[in-house]
């Protein structure tokens, strides 16, 4: 991502926030893991799309129209020794060359610079309630500054959501954006060829797990962006499946839901495919079911239709397919109406895409279902999971669990599957499972 790109972003924002406003935006926390051991970090999306700086302990503040600089980053400071240890660090003048601000101060100065910077303001853009430290400390810089008063100094009397504001620009995806997203979609559909065409019978599903972190990291994404769902047999119907510790046998499906991060953007992947190499007849049913609603859904995804139109089309396929193999009895209308799908398709057929898997953005305005317009990234994934644990269920459908998901971007004149690399059809899946006994 270009450093003017950010620049862009927070001159769109200092717009929003006005004279009179201050943005205050903190990036994560470390995180420990266990005893001195600390999770790989990840900057706070809302932080990393407005500045690019990777770091931990850092906090973004703007402030329109102050005369000796509107973008100021408070990080840590270059230090010889703690760098030789833990890394390096831009410091603050990496802060200002590197990365665009136009001042940067000491992380460890915050308590004392940043009650300075509310003075007078008329309003602060803050997100409340996502770093619960961090609410505390701005309390006490606001106390601070209200104890002024007979100074003749103000504090702000206005919050806005921070959080808000930003999400509505990030759920428009720019070009640079979608570039990411392009490679993080291409990263993750070779990683699903790559398990097509590493899964044998007798393998454990964290062995199938490893091929896709091995391919996801080869290509240069270095995290995956959730948790890799691996899931044979039973486990394929488990929605958010992460033990990924059993053994795949022929017979059983593999249900694999794995995207990439690349350079902060997610993908979001899901196949379903068998062990053996042969769907069976009852998966290839059921699989066939859900790959007619995943294509319907994915009609709907175009400029003007509203954000549930997806859904709605993926749950009539998805009804009457229960419907002509037997599962479901009655009316179409009605067991729709009735969301006799529900023990079977119990979530809903996508949501949006982008720095956060489960990205930022309203799905509603005014209440009503969100319209799609271009430059919006939705996944789209329906799914059957066909538990032994379902109440009057058939043996033969025992334990098939079947999701396809793609990502899909809104352009202009309809939409682009950003994930098409990744086979689909019975057909492709076939293939490219016959590659791998060639092999
Ligand atoms: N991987 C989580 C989801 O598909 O929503
Ligand atoms: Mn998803
Ligand atoms: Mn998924």
């Amino acid at each position: 991502m270009e450093k003017r790109e950010f620049a862009r972003r927070r001159k769109r924002l200092m717009d929003i926030a006005g004279h009179g406003g201050i943005v205050i935006q903190p990036t994560a926390p470390e995180r420990i893991r266990n005893r001195d051991v600390y999770y790989p970090f990840r900057p706070d999306s809302d932080f990393y799309y407005l500045t690019g700086f990777p770091e931990p302990e850092a906090v973004l503040v703007l402030v329109p129209d102050r005369p000796q600089g509107e973008c100021i980053l408070f990080c840590r400071e270059r230090d010889d020794e703690a760098e030789s240890w833990h890394g390096r660090r831009a410091g603050l003048e990496g802060a200002c060359e590197l990365y665009g601000a136009d001042d940067a101060f000491p992380i460890t100065d915050l308590d004392d610079i940043l009650p300075g910077l509310i003075e007078n303001k008329e309003r602060i853009y803050f997100t409340m309630g996502r770093y619960a430290d961090f609410d505390q400390r701005l309390v006490s810089w606001l106390n601070r500054v209200t104890s002024k008063g007979r100074a003749g100094i103000h504090a702000p009397d206005q919050f806005v959501s921070l959080g808000h504001v930003v999400h509505e620009m990030r759920l428009f995806k720019s070009s640079q954006e979608l570039k990411a997203m392009r490679r993080a979609a291409s990263i993750a559909a070779a990683a699903h060829r790559r398990a097509m065409a590493a899964c044998k019978s007798g393998m454990r599903e964290y062995q199938i797990e490893a091929e896709l972190l091995h391919s996801f990291m080869q290509q240069g994404a270095r995290s995956p962006a959730y948790p890799s769902i691996v899931g044979g047999g039973a486990n394929s119907c488990i929605l958010h499946y992460t033990e990924n510790s059993d053994v795949l046998k022929d017979g059983d499906l593999l249900l694999i839901d794995a995207g990439a991060e690349y350079d902060s953007y997610a993908s979001d992947i899901t196949r379903t495919f068998p062990v053996s190499g042969e769907y069976t007849t009852e998966q290839r049913q059921i699989y066939e079911i859900v790959l007619e609603a995943q294509l319907a859904a994915i009609a709907e995804v175009r400029p003007g239709n509203t954000w549930n139109e997806p859904h709605e089309a993926a749950i009539e396929v998805i009804t009457r397919g229960l419907i002509d193999i037997g599962i479901l009895k009655g009316r179409l209308r009605k067991l729709i109406d009735e969301e006799a799908y529900k023990p079977y398709y119990p979530h809903k057929t996508g949501h949006w895409l982008g720095m956060d898997v489960h990205d930022v953005g309203d799905y509603k305005l005014h209440d009503e279902w969100r319209v799609f317009e271009p430059g919006m990234v939705t996944t789209v994934e329906p799914g059957l999971y066909l538990a032994a644990t379902l109440k009057d269920l058939g043996k033969q459908w025992w334990n098939i669990g079947v999701r396809i998901e793609d990502d899909v971007l809104v352009t202009e004149t309809g939409h682009e599957i950003l994930t098409i690399e990744a086979p689909k059809s019975v057909e492709a899946v076939e293939a490219a499972m016959r590659e791998r006994s060639a092999a």
